[in-house]
């Protein structure tokens, strides 16, 4: 494992109305921009309001506790919102043929009741997807055929319930190797079923299935954070390969996971950024966050008195980068409070990586955002946002 590898382990409730009133119909989306961001009414100090200033929406990954829980900061500060689990393989289609799309209707009523953008979150990936499907190909009861075709069915089946709804697809996700040299990974689960060509036949099927959407490649590491631009580079050759023999694949996420114990280098950031921009691409910043070590799961209260400094720190470097390359068309945590953070389920001893606390309140970290986007008069001019 890379010392400094980022992420090595790799109901329906109510909907609430926070920023605005139930708006028009749902929009259908055109790749090239939309027809201007929709004015918020609410806290002009928001994230979200002050994002639209700059044309730049502000998101959260949201679980359907954000979402019943605490609506006022789920709809108030974000103009964009990404389901945490609700739209993965496993949460859609928990037996085969059996779909549930609490979550991810739930998620879709949030968002259209608040006038936020959908990126919709993932359709490949080796997690999350349902044991009906690996433990079938695993002893042979699903053929490689029988894959394929469960494989498109999928894509069709949750990409069509939501066409033209959905802003952003992370279509694929996490299929580069951690390391230096970096490459696509032979040992992930869709590429030892069904090859390499399972990744561009996805973005095709996606693109039929919505062409309105805008299609992503997702990953960590890949802007610099562990310290080299091997993960980097190597996704870059790759997706101006996708390009080059027509796959319609249309921007690149950068997960952008940082840890206070690593560094951070504002500039390879940005310039990574850049670099993405330059294939004619939209970039997108996915799940920010930066986590540090605490003294309990419960608590998360940082153990090392400098996190204060470096969490705040890192979180506006990466804003003010983002801000600053207009091929990024959205920002967004992954998830906004300490309380439900993915990170110390997976990082034992670590957490405290979101910009509210575990009893919802903005830390330095939210600050630090607002703060960067008060002062983000001088960015460079960028397309509006399709109106959500
Ligand atoms: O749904 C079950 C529940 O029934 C059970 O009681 C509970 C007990 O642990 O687990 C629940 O499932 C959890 C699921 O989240 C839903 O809450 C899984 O254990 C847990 O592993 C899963 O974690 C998610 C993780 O992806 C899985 O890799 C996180 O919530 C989610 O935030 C995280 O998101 C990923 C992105 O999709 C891709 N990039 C990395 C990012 C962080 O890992």
């Amino acid at each position: 494992m890379e010392r400094r590898s980022v992420l090595a382990m790799g109901a329906a409730g109510a909907v609430a109305v926070v920023a605005g009133g139930l708006g028009a119909a749902a929009p259908a989306f055109a790749q090239t921009g939309g027809r201007g961001a929709k004015p918020v009414s609410g806290d002009p100090q928001s994230l979200r309001a002050l994002g639209a200033q700059i044309n730049l929406p502000i998101g959260s990954a949201l679980t359907p506790q954000d979402i019943t829980q605490w609506p006022q900061i789920s709809g108030g500060q974000f103009s964009v919102v990404t389901g945490a689990n609700a739209m993965k393989w496993e949460t859609v289609e928990p037996a085969r043929g059996q779909y549930n799309w609490t979550d991810a209707d739930q998620l879709m009523a949030f968002a259209h009741a608040n006038h936020q953008l959908v990126r919709g979150h993932t359709l490949l990936w080796h997690n999350q997807i349902p044991a009906w499907l690996t433990s079938g190909v695993a002893d042979g009861s699903i053929t490689t055929n029988q894959l394929w075709g469960l494989l498109e069915q999928h894509i069709f089946t949750e990409v069509g319930r939501y066409r033209g709804r959905i802003w952003q697809w992370d279509v694929a996700n996490e299929f580069f190797t951690d390391g230096n040299p970096s490459s696509l990974n032979p040992d992930d689960w869709w590429i030892k079923a069904l090859g390499p060509t399972v990744v561009p036949k996805a973005f095709q099927w996606a693109h039929q299935a919505d062409p309105g959407a805008l299609l992503f490649y997702n990953d960590y590491n890949i802007t610099g954070e562990d310290g080299t631009n091997a993960k980097h580079n190597a996704v870059y050759d790759w997706v101006r390969q996708l390009q080059d023999s027509g796959v319609p694949i249309h921007g690149v996420g950068t997960q952008a996971h940082l840890d206070t114990q690593y560094g951070f280098d504002p500039q390879r950031f940005q310039q990574d950024l850049e670099h993405f921009g330059s294939l004619g691409l939209k970039v997108a910043v996915t799940e920010a966050d930066v986590r540090t070590f605490v003294d309990s799961p419960q608590t998360q209260v940082p153990t090392d008195s400098l996190a204060q400094f470096a969490q705040p720190f890192e979180y506006a470097a990466m804003l003010e980068a983002a801000i600053s390359v207009p091929a990024v068309i959205s920002f967004t945590v992954w998830g906004f409070t300490d309380a439900d953070s993915w990170v110390p389920g997976v990082f034992t001893g670590e957490g405290a990586a979101c910009i509210y606390d575990v009893n919802q309140q903005p830390k330095q970290a939210y600050y630090s955002m607002q703060k960067a986007l008060e002062l983000a008069h001088g960015a460079p001019r960028r397309a509006a946002p399709p109106r959500a």
